[in-house]
């Protein structure tokens, strides 16, 4: 596993998305991932698996503190309260005493940002997440985010694939430091039908989702976290470390979109 340095915070480049995973099947995947080696997950009040997620937690046997927990609250809970009740309310469902990284899931414009990250330093400050961030935030929102907020923020997670243009985005990470985490990297599975990262794929042994992914964090501040619901694919997503593309071939990529 490569990881990426964040504040200070070592965050696995890999990450497993759990997005529509739910009951059993969940608890079974998260934990089958733990098993292989996943230190970060992804979860969400809204996907309604935290309390699998969390179960998967306790069954894999892993070290709480080896495992980067990220949830997230709808965008209905951003006042200064109802953020804090959503953390507390995930905490209880996951049955966890901290979250590592807490996200505004997506902005919501008549909530002032100085209530959120107000919400978001509180539950910093009692230990009850450890960082704070912000998902599908323009880099105007982000901006105006980072100037509301005394403390950092984290993370923008946004969709960033070979098939979707994130430059603006990604070089305002990049340039204050904070990372873009990637989601839907595999466009939710189409990426192993594009003929560039089949033949890229080929000269590695690798596929089109091997490709996709390992192009996401050969970038500066970007990690991402696909969804993987079958063991084989868990496995073939942590298969990325091995191998580096050429700057053409990362060009060639970057040209998909
Ligand atoms: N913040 C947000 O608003 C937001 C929005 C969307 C997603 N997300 C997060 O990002 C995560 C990932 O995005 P996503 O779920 O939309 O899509 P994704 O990760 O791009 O794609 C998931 C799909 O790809 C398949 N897959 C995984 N690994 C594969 C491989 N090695 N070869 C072939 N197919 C493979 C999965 O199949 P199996 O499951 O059958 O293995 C699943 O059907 C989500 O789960 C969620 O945690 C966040």
């Amino acid at each position: 596993m490569e990881y990426l340095n964040v504040f200070g915070e070592r965050v696995p480049g890999i990450g497993l998305g759990t997005w529509k995973m739910r009951g059993d099947d969940c608890r079974r995947s998260v934990r089958s991932a733990l098993e292989m080696g996943y230190r970060h997950i992804d979860t969400a009040e809204l996907y309604n698996n935290e309390r699998e997620v969390g179960q998967a937690i306790k069954e894999s046997g892993v070290d709480r503190e080896d495992i980067f927990l990220v949830s997230k609250a709808w965008s209905n809970h951003l006042g200064e309260e109802s953020i804090q009740r959503a953390c507390e309310g995930s905490l209880g469902r996951l049955g966890l005493e901290y979250i590592d990284l807490y996200l505004v899931h997506r902005p919501n414009v008549s909530v002032p940002l100085e209530e959120t990250t107000a919400g978001l330093e509180g539950l910093m400050e009692t230990g009850k997440i450890r960082a704070m961030g912000v998902s599908n935030f323009s880099v105007s929102q982000l901006d105006r985010t980072r100037s509301a907020a005394s403390k950092p923020v984290f993370t923008n997670q946004v969709e960033y694939h070979p098939f979707y243009n994130q430059d603006e985005v990604l070089a305002y990470c990049q340039k204050h430091k904070l990372a873009l985490t990637a989601y839907s990297p595999l466009d939710r599975g189409r990426v192993m039908r594009n003929k560039t990262l089949q033949e890229i794929g080929k000269r590695y042994e690798k596929d089109p989702a091997q490709v996709a992914l390992r192009w996401l964090i050969q970038q500066d501040s970007v990690v991402t976290i696909p969804k993987a619901s079958s063991e084989s694919h868990q496995q073939a997503n942590l298969q990325v470390f091995d191998f580096q593309l050429t700057a053409e071939e990362m060009e060639k990529i970057r040209d998909l979109r």
